[in-house]
């Protein structure tokens, strides 16, 4: 799977592409990110990529030519979805990331400032991505984490232990409470089911305990 990410700030992907399973998967060759700075393409000789909103309002928007230039030359021989990052997409969830999980490109266009010059996102973006209900500066954390979503679900990247775990929002619903040891730390004990060594019990109480957590912590999922 390729990553092809359009940033003002590609330098802020060093320390999440050197680290933990998205590494692991750029090494196994499972996964490809390949970073473009879109400032390049800009055609003045400011390497000006920014401009002020049409309409008076406040804040800078990002142009149409730099973008629109960028894309084209990502695009032009080998089409993908363009992905661009916004609080104005839907919001991110397993399923979406299940769903790219099968694409061999995919293009992740991050925005800055106010926003992109609407005609990007009318001629070249495919789909629009929300991170959550809250303003970042910009699209480079969701991009991150819609990499690291889907990353982990291409094959051979997990080992089967990560494997098993990752199946929390699979089945919808939140996962159970993990302990390790010691079995008493600072008087608060392992609970019983755990340590009774029998399996079926065992899963009944991890299914009861997600079931539990997903009815009082996020009642929307079970419905
Ligand atoms: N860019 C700025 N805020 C964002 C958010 N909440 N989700 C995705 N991209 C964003």
């Amino acid at each position: 799977m390729i990553f092809e990410v359009l940033s003002l700030f590609p330098e802020a992907f060093s320390g999440f592409m050197s680290s933990s399973i998205v590494a692991r998967a750029i090494e196994k060759q499972a996964l490809e990110v390949r970073l473009t700075d879109f400032r390049k393409f800009t055609a003045n000789k400011h390497n000006c990529v920014d401009d002020y909103p049409y309409g008076g309002f406040a804040g800078m928007v990002i142009q149409a030519q730099p973008l629109y230039d960028a894309l084209n030359c990502l695009l032009k021989s080998d089409p993908a979805p363009v992905i661009y990052f916004t609080p104005q997409g839907r919001k991110l969830n397993q399923k979406i990331l299940q769903d790219y999980s099968g694409y061999q490109r995919i293009v992740l266009l991050c925005g800055h400032y106010k926003e992109i010059d609407q005609r990007i996102r009318d001629l070249c973006v495919s789909d629009e991505i929300s991170l959550g209900d809250y303003v970042l500066s910009g699209g480079e954390l969701a991009a991150m984490a819609f990499i690291d979503g889907v990353g982990r679900l291409l094959p051979g990247v997990l080992g089967d232990i990560e494997s098993a775990n990752s199946d929390s929002f699979s089945v919808p619903g939140l996962g159970y409470p993990c302990y390790t040891r010691p079995e008493n730390f600072m008087g608060l004990h392992v609970p019983n089911a755990l340590t009774s060594g029998n399996h079926k019990k065992i899963q009944e109480w991890a299914v009861e305990q997600a079931a539990s957590l997903t009815r009082t912590r996020r009642p929307d999922l079970t419905k």
